[in-house]
């Protein structure tokens, strides 16, 4: 068993911790949630169990589908063990369908189901307020190698039809989310979580939203939708 150091770090929505081992970490999963850029802040009743369990379903399964990540075991019910990551500055955000920022942007009505998945690149700045870069500038501010930015985006697109396989057995669609990477030794590895807050997911019959989607939008529910979503996971395993 590891014994949980100093904070490393508290984010809007986890903490991570040393541990006594250099090459693992803590990652405490928070109910404090935040939208817009943090101008919306709030609390979801037993989210950060939640998450930690949703996505620790979702590392699983990409790990049994050779997907390297972070994801090494739990501590708690809110905690999980992961590979002391390195993060790259990179969000990297895939889209099935039309939603969110995509709409308001573009003028698309939500809901279009795009042929093939759109890959956007954000640089990770809360000052900055995550601004589109492409891959010209992720290069020039040296943010990732090209090889890392290749790798990045050939895991995410592998990454995109595993997590549809299985929200497609969950009866969910799987409408959109972004992923963090990190460098341990120089590997790359998926980080960071899978979750209703960095996903958006819809039930297949209804298309009733079940993520942060509520929250962000003060549509109630929120917590019976994440607590829905790992039902539907559990399910499964
Ligand atoms: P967006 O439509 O707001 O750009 O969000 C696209 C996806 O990325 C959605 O699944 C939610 C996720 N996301 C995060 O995980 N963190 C963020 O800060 C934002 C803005 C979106």
């Amino acid at each position: 068993m590891v014994t949980k150091g100093k904070e490393i770090y508290r984010g809007k929505a986890k903490s991570l911790y040393y541990t006594d081992d250099p090459t693992v970490a803590i990652m405490e999963f928070h109910d404090d949630a935040t939208a817009f850029n943090g101008l919306k802040k709030g609390s979801i009743q037993d989210k950060g169990h939640c998450n930690c369990q949703i996505s620790a379903i979702f590392f699983e399964k990409l790990k049994e589908r050779g997907i390297r990540n972070h994801f090494q075991g739990f501590v708690s019910e809110r905690e999980m063990l992961v590979n002391c990551l390195k993060i790259l500055p990179v969000e990297v955000i895939v889209r099935n369908i039309a939603a969110g920022s995509l709409c308001k942007r573009l003028g698309v009505e939500p809901g279009v189901v795009f042929e093939k998945p759109v890959l956007e690149l954000c640089l990770k700045s809360d000052e900055l307020g995550d601004p589109f870069i492409n891959d010209d500038h992720v290069l020039a501010l040296k943010l990732a190698s090209a090889e890392q930015l290749s790798e990045m985006k050939e895991m995410t697109l592998k990454i995109n039809e595993i997590l549809k396989e299985i929200t497609s057995a969950a009866n969910l669609i799987l409408v959109d989310f972004k992923l963090e990477f990190g460098v341990q030794d120089g590997i790359l590895y998926l980080g960071d979580e899978i979750s209703p807050d960095t996903c958006r997911f819809w039930d297949a019959d209804t298309k009733k939203v079940l993520d942060k989607d509520r929250f962000r939008n003060d549509m109630g529910e929120v917590t019976d939708a994440y607590q829905e979503v790992l039902q539907r996971l559990r399910r499964l395993t």
